[in-house]
């Protein structure tokens, strides 16, 4: 679940341990997308794969893509049995189209949203389902302002795309889905603030397996202070008995690729 050009390597054992809340939220999104014995179920962003084992073991055939190696490399060693690929969504083609695309977490690290629509509505059969859940617009926003108000105090040059995350609003992501062909059920926005693990360095551990690209031009002096600023900043708002919580906001997404394709 790695996008864009500009994200290092995961470092998926550190995210398997420590931020755990990424899968284990999940099951309003699993109960939405039913798997059922003997479906063929596409996992877009299948991380260290305890997901798509929850699909598999609804009976359904399930292939994981990811297009980090760590990633892939984590989730095989969990589950030997489940195909697990390495895989970007934007270039996936299949000739053996899915009945579900199920993607949680994962597509608000992917550019270019358009085409990736376009590739999921690809992968399906006609009257096949898509249910996903990631970042809506103002997710984060909290942490994404502090940061980038730190990353200016503690002198870090100039560089574009530090936010680099995709989070639409409801509408943007509607037309999106319009666009690639889509029919669309469900597309709903919802607060969901989130409790991170490791009480006092859950806001440090956040920053560091998923804001890691902000320390991409800090030195380990710049690199602390920037972590102690976000945490001062933040720890009024988002740090409480003990404990810190993430601004999430999601995006709800259900829909089908029409038995009869409209044209364009
Ligand atoms: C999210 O799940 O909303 C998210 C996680 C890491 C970075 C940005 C967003």
């Amino acid at each position: 679940m790695k996008t864009v050009e500009k994200a290092g390597a995961w470092d998926a054992e550190a995210y398997d341990g420590r931020h755990s809340f990424v899968w284990k939220l999940a099951d309003h999104l699993l109960a939405m997308l039913a798997p059922q014995p003997g479906e063929r179920i596409l996992d877009v962003g299948s991380g260290t794969g305890h997901l798509t084992a929850r699909i598999a073991g609804a009976g359904a055939t399930v292939v994981g893509i990811d297009s980090s190696p760590d990633m892939v490399e984590e989730a095989r060693r969990h589950y030997p049995d489940i195909d697990f690929r390495c895989a970007d969504i934007r270039t996936f083609v299949t000739s053996e189209p899915f009945d579900a695309v199920f993607s949680n977490a994962t597509l608000h690290w992917v550019g270019e949203p358009k085409l990736t629509a376009f590739r999921i509505r690809e992968a399906l059969r006609p009257g096949g389902r898509f249910v996903a859940e990631f970042g809506a617009k103002g997710n984060i926003h909290s942490i994404t302002n502090a940061a980038t108000e730190a990353l200016e105090a503690v002198g870090a040059p100039p560089r574009n795309g530090r936010n680099l995350w995709y989070f639409p609003d409801e509408a943007e992501y509607r037309t999106i889905l319009n666009k690639a062909g889509f029919a669309v059920d469900v597309v709903r926005t919802t607060d969901r603030p989130t409790e991170l693990d490791d009480s006092e360095s859950g806001m440090k551990n956040w920053l560091t397996v998923f804001g890691r690209h902000y320390f991409e031009d800090l030195s380990p002096e710049q690199a602390s202070k920037f972590i102690e600023m976000v945490e001062a900043s933040l720890r009024p708002t988002l740090f409480q008995d003990g404990r810190w919580t993430a601004d999430y906001r999601r995006i709800l997404v259900a829909a089908y690729r029409p038995a009869i394709q409209q044209q364009f």
